[in-house]
């Protein structure tokens, strides 16, 4: 049985005494750890604030982004090693904003998968289609190829602690959302993917999360799909209630 991972995705929003007014307000309310997996993906700079917070309460903490070296000459760079001794557990890699705005690629997705695995990271790794893509009918190849890339060479150890997050570009932040059988289709592929890439054992495990668009009303509809193993939520996840009805689904 694969447990729900609900996670949600800060973007550039909230300051370090924002970011703790959120976790005072949620931490008497968090769900059981056992029915879903509770994650805050925020700003670098709040991390090591949301980290101590965090220390003995059902939720985890994560980072948006990393570079896949340790250290070196990459000015504004955060590398694993940072983020581990921080005591963060997850990291997003190739969120769409990412590859849109900061040249991020499959290459150097799958690069950073591997360094997160190295260094006892979880990565939630992103894929989706833009909205021309799913015009033309193209949403599979194009998730099928993102999958494949990201995975590259990885364990199947690694893929099974691996988190993926199908989100189509087309419905972050916009309020429109592919219905939840839509959304679940893309997911069952992304599954069968990862199967035809590993194993069916493999792909039984990996996680696999719907993001864009999805609010405290539209949630249940999602997680009801057999296929649909969380979600990873940008607006949505901001105040505090919205959060905590995520949770619960
Ligand atoms: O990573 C989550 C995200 O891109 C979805 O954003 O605001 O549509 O929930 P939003």
């Amino acid at each position: 049985m694969r447990k729900p991972i609900i996670a949600g995705n800060w973007k550039m929003h909230k300051t370090v005494a924002e970011a703790l007014a959120f976790a005072r307000a949620i931490e008497d309310k968090l769900p059981d750890p056992e029915q879903v997996e509770a994650v805050i993906c925020a700003p670098f700079v709040t991390l090591p604030a949301l980290v101590e917070w965090a220390k003995g309460k059902p939720v985890g903490i994560g980072a948006q982004n990393m570079h896949f070296e340790e250290q070196g000459a990459f000015t504004g760079e955060i590398s694993p090693v940072m983020l581990k001794e921080l005591g963060v557990q997850y990291v997003i890699l190739g969120h769409s904003e990412r590859r849109q705005y900061f040249n991020e690629t499959c290459e150097s997705v799958n690069l950073k998968t591997h360094a997160a695995h190295k260094h006892g990271l979880i990565p939630i790794i992103c894929v989706g289609e833009t909205y021309e893509e799913r015009e033309e009918g193209q949403t599979k190849e194009v998730v099928r190829s993102q999958v494949i890339k990201a995975l590259n060479n990885l364990t199947a150890e690694q893929v099974k602690r691996s988190v993926i997050a199908y989100e189509p570009v087309w419905a972050i932040g916009t309020g429109q959302t592919p219905t939840a059988e839509e959304a679940g289709d893309v997911i069952a592929y992304i599954r069968q993917v990862a199967a035809e890439q590993f194993s069916p054992d493999v792909a039984d495990a990996i996680r696999i999360q719907y993001g864009g668009s999805v609010k405290p009303d539209n949630i249940g509809q999602f997680m009801q799909q057999a296929d649909i193993d969380g979600a990873l939520v940008g607006g949505a996840s901001l105040k505090p209630d919205a959060f905590l009805a995520l949770l619960e689904g």
